[in-house]
């Protein structure tokens, strides 16, 4: 089972194993980490699941696609390795994961 750790704003980090084929937004709201609010429920249609994915992790998961990347537009705070976090799917590829939640989100 891969494995992934979301850092909240405040530094406290929640580390989880997680199912191929979930979303990063899934298990954070399953989890109750904070500030991941996803109030479209992971249709792409809000920008309040956004996440930056770790540095070293930025590569391996890429790039958003056009959709996302408008969608982020409506995001705050918005750097390179911002992701809206309902768009990435976990697989094996990802085992290790690790993404910071903003300060807030949009
Ligand atoms: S949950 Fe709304 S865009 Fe990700």
């Amino acid at each position: 089972m891969p494995k992934l750790t979301i850092i909240a704003f405040d530094g406290t980090q929640y580390d989880f194993d997680v199912q191929n084929g979930s979303t990063v937004m899934e298990n954070a709201v399953r989890n109750s980490v904070p500030g991941i609010e996803a109030e479209c429920g992971g249709a792409c249609a809000c920008a309040t699941c956004h996440v930056y994915v770790d540095e070293q992790w930025s590569a391996t998961v890429g790039p958003p696609e056009a959709m996302e990347e408008d969608m982020l537009d409506f995001a705050y705070e918005v750097k390179p390795t911002s992701r809206l976090s309902c768009q990435i799917k976990i697989s094996d590829g990802l085992d290790g994961l690790v993404v910071h939640v903003p300060e807030r989100q949009a």
